[in-house]
């Protein structure tokens, strides 16, 4: 299963839903793999050195020659490999501008990952040019971060078009694995009521699972941690344990 998370509004939780549910699943003894296509680079900088990454998601899509493995390094999690990013990553499309198989660079690279890594989680930019349609076109299921705030709603139009195209083409068989509520602050009335729209629009495609706010899931990243062993207790930890149950009795 390869999971793009995808939103093209910034902010929204993608980075934090990607490395903790990759997490979640490494946990369960599933071997990961974590792909950075954000040239922010947010997810590689959460577990590695910057200053340690050579090779990285850049090179796996354009260098045809180099093999694949050599874009993959450990994480400190256990079972959680990582392709990371570098700010090279936003030279991509310059560089496979009038290539007829740009869309199809990642799935056609990603393939030899495939067998190893039962599941691929994917963060990506908060665009919705090449690098994002190239998640869509590798991934076999997306998830959207909503952050139930005011304005949440915009751009999902955009959004869900973008998957449609690539559904009606290149991956008919892409699907969205669900609408994840993120960064929920349950006391105030705007979120709940925000809550209750995103609900009505996304029926359920939803998940129940909601993500809270909480400084850990802020934190743990300057700590190399994911949030299972960061604060396992905390909200974050069980949450995003949830979604992970939640995603796999949805596959
Ligand atoms: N549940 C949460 N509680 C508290 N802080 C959170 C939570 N989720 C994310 N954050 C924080 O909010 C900020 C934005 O989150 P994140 O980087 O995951 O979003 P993003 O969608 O990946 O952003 P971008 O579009 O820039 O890539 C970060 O500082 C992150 O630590
Ligand atoms: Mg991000």
């Amino acid at each position: 299963m390869i999971i793009a998370i995808a939103n093209q509004k910034g902010g929204v939780g993608k980075t934090t839903t990607a490395i903790n549910l990759a997490a979640a699943f490494a946990r369960l003894g599933k071997r990961v793999l974590l792909l950075d296509l954000d040239p922010q680079a947010n997810s590689s900088i959460s577990f590695l050195d910057p200053l340690s990454i050579e090779r990285s998601a850049y090179e796996l899509m354009t260098d045809g020659l180099a093999p694949v493995e050599q874009t993959v390094y450990r994480t400190p999690v256990e079972n959680l490999d990582i392709v990371p990013a570098r700010i090279n990553l936003a030279k991509l499309e310059a560089k496979l501008v009038g290539d007829f198989d740009a869309p199809f660079r990642l799935k056609d690279r990603l393939a030899p990952f495939r067998e190893q890594y039962p599941v691929i989680v994917i963060d990506t930019p908060p665009t919705l040019g090449l690098i994002t349609v190239n998640a869509l076109v590798a991934a076999t299921h997306v998830l959207v971060p909503i952050q139930s705030s005011y304005f949440a709603l915009e751009g999902t139009d955009d959004l869900l078009e973008t998957i449609e195209k690539v559904r009606a083409r290149p991956n008919p068989s892409l699907e969205l694995l669900g609408v994840l509520v993120t960064l929920h602050d349950k006391r105030t009335t705007l979120a709940r009521e925000v809550h209750e729209q995103i609900k009505k629009v996304f029926g359920p495609k939803l998940f129940e699972t909601v993500i809270t706010k909480s400084v850990r899931l802020e934190e743990s990243p300057a700590y190399k941690e994911a949030i299972f062993s960061f604060a396992p207790n905390s909200s974050g930890a069980i949450e995003y344990g949830n979604l992970c149950d939640e995603v796999m009795s949805r596959v």
